[in-house]
């Protein structure tokens, strides 16, 4: 068959066309595959590692152990495991925003521990992660930043969300506001530990955000970072 260049041209764009097609078919496939996983994850996998990879990040914030579903401990956790399955893996209505979608490998080692039946230990043996270390909060902007504003008040204290107006996102936010949000030295002057307290005219976080409010520890720590002359 002789062939012109024309017709050359058309049959490599033809087949460009088709693999590439091809490759589409491939990528969407893989992204909307059921998560499977691996026999030997299911039989590694314990309620630590699934509270330090998943819980603590996207979770806890909102379920810890101040009433309603608490991940905080394996025995009030694993009576709840049909309700994760459901909320998380099916309906994928948990978690709630503002904490985005779980990723592929936060899916893969739920998904694990879930058909595993839940276990506290590893079901292959072994005794599992060891007890995840409870976060110590340090009185400094970095370690409060970590633990508490990313957690409970950066999503919406950021430009462009609904609190943009007031960012909280750097140590400059916080010390040259104009609503007097940390005044070095006089934590009760401050408009950060006056909005964290019970009762609070404008309590934060809100209390229909879902976010749970400061624990003791968290106040605290700003607290004594406020009375240091937030350094
Ligand atoms: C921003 C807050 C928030 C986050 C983050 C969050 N939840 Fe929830 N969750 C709620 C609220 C509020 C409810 C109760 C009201 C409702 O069901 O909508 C709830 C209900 C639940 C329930 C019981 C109701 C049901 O659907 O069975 C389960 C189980 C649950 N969450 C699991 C999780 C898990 C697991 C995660 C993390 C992967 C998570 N949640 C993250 C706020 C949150
Ligand atoms: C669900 C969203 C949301 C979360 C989470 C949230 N805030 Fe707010 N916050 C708001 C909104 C909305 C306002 C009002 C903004 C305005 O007036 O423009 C506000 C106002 C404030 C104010 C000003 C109050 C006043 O007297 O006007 C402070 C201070 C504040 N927030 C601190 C915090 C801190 C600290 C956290 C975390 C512990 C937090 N917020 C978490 C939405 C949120």
């Amino acid at each position: 068959m002789k062939l012109n260049k024309g017709s050359n041209l058309f049959i490599l764009g033809l087949v460009t066309l088709l693999i590439s097609s091809c490759n589409y078919k491939i990528e969407k496939e893989i992204n909307s595959d059921p998560i499977s996983v691996t026999d030997q994850l299911r039989r590694s996998v314990s309620y630590n590692q699934v509270k330090t990879e998943v819980f603590q990040s996207k979770c806890i914030s909102c379920h810890g152990n101040s009433g309603g579903v608490n991940l905080e401990s394996y025995s009030s956790t694993l009576q709840n495991l049909n309700g994760i399955k459901k909320s998380v893996l099916k309906s994928k209505t948990m978690p709630k925003a503002p904490f985005s979608a779980l990723d592929r490998r936060q899916l893969e080692v739920l998904t694990a521990w879930i058909e595993a039946g839940g276990p506290e230990k590893p079901i292959g043996g072994g005794d599992g992660e060891p007890e995840p270390e409870p976060t110590v909060i340090e009185p400094n902007f970095p370690s409060i930043k970590k633990h508490v504003l990313e957690m409970k008040c950066i999503s919406c204290h950021q430009v462009g969300q609904s609190a943009g107006r007031i960012p909280l996102v750097t140590k400059e936010d916080l010390l040259e506001s104009p609503m007097d949000i940390v005044v070095p030295g006089d934590p009760d002057e401050s408009g950060i530990m006056i909005v964290i307290q019970p009762g609070a005219r404008k309590f934060m976080p809100p209390a229909d955000s879902g976010i749970s409010p400061l624990t003791e520890e968290e106040k605290n720590a700003i607290r004594v970072w406020i009375q240091n002359g937030a350094p």
